[in-house]
């Protein structure tokens, strides 16, 4: 039996199922996402292989072959038609036109199932899915349960990469109005044990990690790749609990009343779906979702644990991040700009700014330096990697407000992401394209001969969708210096 069938026969049925991965009912062989490519803005649905079976990532590898894609849609598996579309503005404006938040690129989280490749949800500040016209999702007091997979390696301190319940008019109504799961290292409202990442429970104006709205020693930090986390709530008493989703059981952190504050009880929830964002769509935080399901009633522990053993049968693994060319770990690499025009060009650096710099054999040595990497392991995750300038020890091309900089690493979290590039198959087909690792929609470009990270047809002047899979492409060589 897979997770709603489960929770059906724990008379607690799912009136959501979100999945990019798996089907989450053993019968279902229906859509699990859409994904739109950039180059015609066509859509196709991924499903999975077999009924209850893996999602068919080849369909989109196919699809979006030699251009770059989004999920515009997760479908809701349970027949509600619950789906999680591009999160619209609210007490915060997300990034795109009108105040819409950004899509995920769809080759962010990859994974593997009992083997067979999938890919999760690879949630970037900025980013942000929501459905304000839920069927069947509790109201009020009502009791719901919920459980997310997430990937317990990226998070931030932002708020609030969440899954769950929340408001139908995008705005923070007061305490009370939603219970979401949250995963992150936020300290703003609650926190748990050590320095995080922790599961808390977002009811609004608050991150609750156990009865008091500060901290609760008795919620973990986790540090798990994969990480089952549940929430559930009814009247007068909630409860988080969690786990490793790849190995063992749940464990219970917090069981118990209501927090004292008024508001939060009884509970006044609204019945929304958000992902990836705070109910009044805050968007500064980031986070992997796998898979996850709303439920209605109260589900018992046995139900969940009975979910956690289908999550751990699901064998969910790390697969690589990378394609295309090789790079070689103390090796050293230059860039060649492929589009026509430029091709005399590297990506190089001035100071703290990088450019393409037109760069020949009869070069200054200085200058061949200035368009010379040093290949490390990604800083910011040990799949992808990291290139140090040549002529400036210990500084890195880092992304900054999405323009490129060589800059000193300071070993903060932040610097160490953001001079992490994951190397894909060249756009163009041949060469090389370098994926920003926490923007996995934003790829090294140049544009007016500057370096940026930039998304195909974004809202930026470099987003421009005109020659971005050649700005985004580039032959590699060994350093010319
Ligand atoms: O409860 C934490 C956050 O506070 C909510 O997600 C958001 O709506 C508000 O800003
Ligand atoms: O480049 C995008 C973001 O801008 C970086 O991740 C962050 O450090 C800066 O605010
Ligand atoms: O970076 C040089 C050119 O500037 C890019 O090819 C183009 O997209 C932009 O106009």
């Amino acid at each position: 039996a897979a997770p709603c069938d489960i929770y059906a026969s724990g008379n607690t049925p799912c009136i959501a199922a979100h999945s990019t991965t798996r089907a989450l009912y053993s019968a279902y062989t229906g859509a699990l996402y859409q994904v739109k490519r950039g180059s015609d803005n066509t859509t196709i649905n991924v499903a999975p292989k077999s009924a209850g079976g893996v999602a068919n990532a080849a369909a989109q590898d196919t699809f979006c072959s030699g251009t770059t894609c989004l999920i515009t849609i997760v479908y809701d598996q349970s027949g509600r038609e619950n789906h999680l579309t591009q999160a619209p503005p609210g007490g915060f404006n997300g990034p795109e036109s009108n105040g819409y938040d950004n899509l995920a690129g769809a080759i962010g989280a990859p994974v593997t199932l009992n083997g067979q490749k999938a890919y999760g949800v690879f949630i970037s500040p900025g980013t942000g899915y929501r459905n304000n016209k839920v069927s069947g999702s509790a109201t009020g007091d009502a009791a719901e349960g919920m459980y997310a997979v997430l990937d317990g390696t990226h998070y931030n301190g932002a708020c609030c990469f969440d899954y769950g319940n929340a408001e139908t008019n995008n705005l923070d109504t007061g305490d009370g109005h939603m219970e979401a799961i949250y995963y992150g290292d936020n300290t703003v409202w609650g926190s748990g044990a050590g320095s995080g990442p922790w599961i808390m429970a977002d009811l609004e104006n608050g991150l609750f990690s156990g009865l008091g709205a500060t901290q609760n020693t008795g919620d973990p930090s986790i540090t798990y790749r994969f990480v089952t986390a549940v929430i559930k709530g009814g009247p007068g008493n909630w409860a988080i609990r969690g786990g490793n989703g790849a190995s063992g059981a749940l464990s219970t952190y917090y069981s118990g009343a209501r927090p004292s504050g008024s508001g939060y009880n009884p509970m006044h929830k609204e019945g929304a779906i958000i992902l990836g964002i705070g109910g009044d769509n805050s968007n500064g935080a980031q986070g992997t979702f796998y898979e996850g399901v709303m439920t209605t009633g109260y589900p018992t522990d046995a139900t969940e644990n009975s979910v956690q053993a289908d999550i751990v049968a699901a064998k969910y693994a790390t697969t690589s991040l990378v394609s295309g060319p090789t790079y070689t770990v103390g090796g050293s690499v230059s860039f060649k700009a492929t589009t026509a025009g430029y091709t005399d060009r590297y990506l190089a650096h001035t100071g703290a700014t990088v450019n393409t710099q037109v760069v020949s054999s009869s070069s200054s040595t200085a200058l061949k330096q200035a368009a010379s990497w040093t290949i490390h392991t990604g800083l910011g995750n040990s799949g992808c990697y990291s290139f140090e300038s040549k002529d400036t020890a210990g500084s890195y091309i880092r992304h900054y407000n999405f323009g490129l900089q060589v800059a000193a690493n300071d070993g903060s979290k932040a610097f160490k992401e953001d001079a992490t590039f994951c190397p894909q198959s060249g756009l163009t087909g041949s060469g090389s394209s370098l994926r920003a690792w926490g923007y996995p929609t934003r790829w090294v470009r140049h544009y007016a001969n500057n370096g940026y990270i930039a998304s195909n047809g974004g809202v930026h002047d470099f987003d421009a969708a005109a020659s971005f899979n050649n700005d985004a492409t580039w032959a590699t060589s060994t350093g010319l210096a």
